[in-house]
């Protein structure tokens, strides 16, 4: 999945109040969305991938149906309206039927974020029936050479049949295309497969830099003409085309000279609970050091979302150094992210180096001008798939690792 969810905060106010009465008074932030990350077993092994390069350790001990369902109910009374069903690959698990039930029940939108592989009819009827709201679907080219190449495997004609499934159910069409170096010069053609399908809504998401996209950086990373390019062409498509489809283009921050408000502030908006049951601000949390996470196992999410460390420790501003402490764009953007803040600095608490006041800038305008360097680009690519990511644990590829302070 991409990860480019954003709501604000007047919204998740807005929506509390439409609440049904499941939260009854607003006295702090709530969550909006709940994230359910419900299994790592992918079918695709993406390149870009943003889940953890570690997350093989947590494909044996995932949450059971009762423990998600538990976790729903609870998001739900803290306030939770929106529930995203994602992964890995949702579909590999055989209880998401139950999970789309029970979240119609408690009054939840539900959103299925997919790769389509295992997306039968009997399976999309029952979705149908037990009331999911949405279903997002990965597209990756209009070639089946490159999207054969960057999920590494062979599902181009399969996610075409899965996108007229979707369509045919009467689901509007999600389609999510994650943007790098192979599919960049493709836009154009993309916007059209995407018209000719029927797609009701198109992201395109440029590459963010988390998980196994951080270690293929200088293999996916575009250079700034193309990416000019490529919006370039999205906003012709536009004009010649309406707005019929709606296409959102997603601008990667590398190329932004202020950071993104990462996952629309730290403890505002988002809650995940991962496979296992952790409980995160952010998808990448845990690559922050000094930190402990709830799990649903033993903590409820009320405690979770209102009195952990961990949701606690970045919300707002007083953990701010200079330049964010004093910056009068500081309500914009929060200081960035604080996991890509870690991850290329080593300081959790600075800002985020995509931003141009940053001290560490220098470290976006070296990946960037690395982008334009074919020799260090035909590095091999490393696939997300599980004896990579037991490689990585064990220390191999090293020296993909070395200019990070954490294993992504
Ligand atoms: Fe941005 Fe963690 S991914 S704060």
């Amino acid at each position: 999945m991409s990860k480019t969810a954003s709501l604000g905060r007047s919204e998740v106010q807005k929506e509390i109040a439409m609440n049904n009465g499941v939260a009854q008074s607003v006295t702090r932030t709530q969550p909006l969305w709940l994230l359910a990350e419900v299994t790592y077993r992918c079918p695709l092994h993406c390149a870009f991938c943003y889940n953890p390069t570690d997350y093989d350790k947590h494909t044996q001990n995932e949450l059971t149906t009762e423990q998600w369902i538990n976790a729903l109910r609870e998001a739900r009374k803290l306030g939770a309206l929106q529930l995203g069903i994602s992964g890995g690959e949702p579909l590999l698990r055989d209880d998401i039927e139950e999970i789309v039930v029970e979240a119609k029940k408690l009054g939840y939108y539900s959103n299925l974020i997919t790769s389509g592989v295992g997306l039968t009819e009997k399976r999309i009827q029952a979705f149908k029936e037990g009331g999911l709201d949405h279903i997002q679907l990965s597209m990756h080219d209009i070639t089946e050479e490159i999207n054969n190449f960057i999920t590494n495997t062979r599902t181009f004609e399969l996610k075409k049949k899965v996108a007229a499934m979707i369509k045919s159910h009467g689901y509007p069409m999600v389609l999510n295309v994650v943007i790098h170096r192979y599919n960049i010069g493709h836009v154009k053609e993309i916007l059209e497969m995407a018209e000719a399908l029927g797609a009701d809504y198109v992201e395109l998401a440029n590459t963010q830099y988390y998980g196994w996209s951080l270690i293929n950086r200088s293999q996916l990373m575009p250079t700034m003409e193309q990416l000019q390019a490529a919006e370039k062409v999205t906003n012709e498509f536009r004009e010649k085309h309406g707005n019929k489809m709606k296409i959102f283009f997603v601008v990667p921050d590398y190329y932004a000279e202020r950071p993104k408000k990462c996952m629309n502030g730290w403890g505002e908006v988002f809650m995940i609970v991962t496979a296992n049951g952790d409980v995160l601000p952010c998808h990448s949390a845990r690559v922050l050091p000094n930190m402990q996470f709830p799990n649903v196992k033993g903590d409820s999410l009320s405690y979770a979302w209102s009195e952990s460390d961990a949701f606690n420790k970045y919300r707002g501003d007083a953990w701010m150094k200079d330049p964010c402490r004093t910056c009068d764009e500081k309500e914009k953007d929060l200081g960035g992210c604080r996991c890509q803040a870690f991850m290329l600095t080593g300081d959790a608490e600075i800002a985020d180096p995509v931003c141009t006041k940053s001290p560490y800038r220098h470290l976006i305008v070296e990946a960037i001008e690395e982008a334009k360097n074919p020799v260090i680009a035909s590095q091999p690519i490393i696939f997300r798939n599980d004896k990579n990511s037991r490689a990585l644990m064990e220390g191999e590829f090293a020296d993909r690792v070395k200019p990070f302070h954490a294993l992504p």
